[in-house]
């Protein structure tokens, strides 16, 4: 059993359809996911819903329906969506499983006899409409609250504390000394900053059962749920406590908790978590937290991607200021889609849909880039050879070496932008290549024939190598390639992109549009 390239996206609340935003967050891990398989790497990624809290259960009241049905017809709907996007997840987490729970409340017990929580009552101000306490920053100078905060009674509330305030100074030691742990560096800075400059607070664990059911019992006191917090974060580990991993096995009291899996995994510590701004803290001081209580050792990276607008404001259903992400893949398909989200926005800041900047791109670098350069590549070897490839020439061997070993480089750095880029500029030094040898000038000139072939070949190979290295990319698009190619199997071998791989008198299969052309 090899350890394994253990990626993870945050899983997503359940209360309402999914949208650009968490698209984008998986596609990233996808095409991490793929480019380490291409590598040559054990990978296991993981997906997922967070099904369990007060959105949830509010969202659930809205449409009468339990909170569990509720869920299943939506987990129904979000495991499609997986589907329609090609992730190669190897599991789909959702937290109201009995694996999920029951690692939970193992976890909780574990903590609970080791001295990490403890009861305490807090007394504040409580929003009945919005279910939730106000601070004093909720707080008019007069004293009072806002309308929208419906009623807001003083409430006693007993619950469960978690002691973080103990951990802030190793945690703040180890972001120092392991500037990797989270990236890019602005963000790891964010929280440093904020480590360095505020007290932590002790975490809030639990919710009174009477307000909020929709949660996981706490299996040492029954009268509370879970946080949904300390609930989501751990779907990290039961997973891979279900597939048999020991790291985390050896936290059960009872091994059996975890189900004897067919294939036993090597998971933790995850190589990568792939998250949002937004849920920084929780995944870069609780979850460190967490899991240095858990005596278990922290994931390699958080990496932290930026938020979507579009047209400039933010995403928002309730403004109708929406990207509907299988509206557009049944217009333009799945791989133009994966290709905007990331060639558009660096992993890292905020990014701003546009319409015509996705038709922008997709005509100018899908179309006429690398449609244009496939397209026109194989038909003059059809026309003009009747499809069978030439002896192997090497005019353009090393720039297809270049973006090789650049675009490897960049993978392995998750520079997911910058290696689409590496790999356009193979696109473009082919196009230039068409214009400067114009192949149907010298097919017209029989002195030429050994020409032809030359450069024939140079602009098949590098259209099979573009597949090998667009494959974590557009998986359905390097696909058509290698077929049109008339090659078997997939590009999704990175090894495959070296030089000379085609053969003299191998045979193409038939040439067709990648990226038709709208009229727009
Ligand atoms: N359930 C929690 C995460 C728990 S992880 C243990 C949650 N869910 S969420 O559905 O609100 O968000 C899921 C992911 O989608 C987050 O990483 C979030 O940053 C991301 N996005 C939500 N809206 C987004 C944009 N507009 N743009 C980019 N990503 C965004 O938080």
């Amino acid at each position: 059993m090899s350890k394994a390239f253990y990626v993870t996206t945050a899983i997503d609340y359940v209360n309402g359809q999914p949208h650009l935003g968490h698209a984008y967050e998986k596609i990233i891990a996808d095409v991490i996911a793929r480019s380490r398989r291409s590598l040559g790497q054990e990978v296991f990624f993981l997906t997922g819903l967070d099904e369990h809290g007060q959105k949830v259960q509010q969202a659930a009241q809205a449409e009468q329906k339990s909170p569990q049905d509720y869920c299943d017809g939506l987990a129904a709907d979000w495991q499609a969506f997986a589907r329609t996007l090609q992730l190669t997840n190897d599991d789909f987490v959702r937290t109201t499983q009995p694996r999920h729970k029951e690692f939970v409340q193992a976890m909780l017990s574990r903590l609970q006899a080791a001295g990490h929580f403890y009861k305490a009552s807090y007394t504040g101000f409580y929003s009945t409409k919005e279910e939730t306490f106000l601070t004093e920053k909720d707080r008019r100078p007069d004293g009072t609250f806002d309308a929208s905060y419906g009623d807001v009674v003083e409430l006693k509330e007993d619950n469960y504390y978690f002691k973080l305030k103990a951990h802030q100074a190793w945690l703040i030691e180890y972001l120092e000394q392991n500037p990797g742990f989270v990236q890019p560096d602005y963000r790891r800075n964010e929280v440093l900053g904020f480590l360095r400059n505020n007290d932590l607070e002790d975490l809030c664990i639990s919710r009174p059962a009477s307000r909020l059911n929709w949660g996981i019992p706490l299996p040492f006191d029954p009268d509370f749920v879970t946080y949904v917090w300390f609930d989501a974060l751990v779907n990290y580990i039961s997973i891979p406590a279900a597939h048999g991993d020991p790291a985390v096995t050896a936290l059960l009291e009872n091994p059996a908790q975890a189900a004897a899996p067919a294939i036993q995994y090597d998971l933790w510590p995850a190589a990568l978590h792939v998250i949002g701004k937004d849920i920084l803290k929780f995944h870069a001081v609780y979850w460190p937290i967490m899991l240095r209580a858990m005596g278990l050792p922290l994931p390699r990276q958080i990496l932290v991607h930026g938020w979507w607008q579009k047209d400039g404001a933010k995403i928002s259903k309730s403004t109708g200021n929406i990207v509907d992400p299988i509206a557009v893949i049944n217009e333009w398909g799945l791989d133009a889609f994966r290709f905007y989200v990331l060639r558009e926005l660096n992993i890292g800041p905020d990014g701003n849909w546009t319409d015509a900047g996705f038709r922008s791109r997709y005509q100018a670098e899908l179309a006429n880039g690398l449609g244009n350069l496939v397209n026109r590549s194989l038909s003059m070897l059809k026309r003009y050879r009747n499809g069978v490839v030439g002896a192997p020439s090497k005019e353009l061997e090393a720039d297809a070496q270049n973006a090789i070993a650049e675009t490897r480089t960049l993978l392995e750095s998750n520079q997911l932008q910058a290696a689409l880029l590496a790999i356009g500029t193979l696109i473009t030094r082919a196009n230039q290549y068409v214009d400067q040898t114009a192949p149907f000038r010298l097919a017209k000139d029989p002195a030429q024939a050994e020409r032809l072939d030359e450069v024939l070949y140079n602009l098949t190979e590098s259209c099979r190598v573009l597949a090998v290295l667009l494959w974590p990319f557009l998986p359905g698009t390097a696909c058509k390639i290698y077929a049109q190619l008339g090659l078997d199997g997939a590009p999704d071998q990175f090894s495959q992109a070296a030089w000379g791989q085609l053969k003299a008198g191998h045979v193409i299969g038939e040439p067709a549009p990648l990226f038709p052309r709208k009229d727009i």
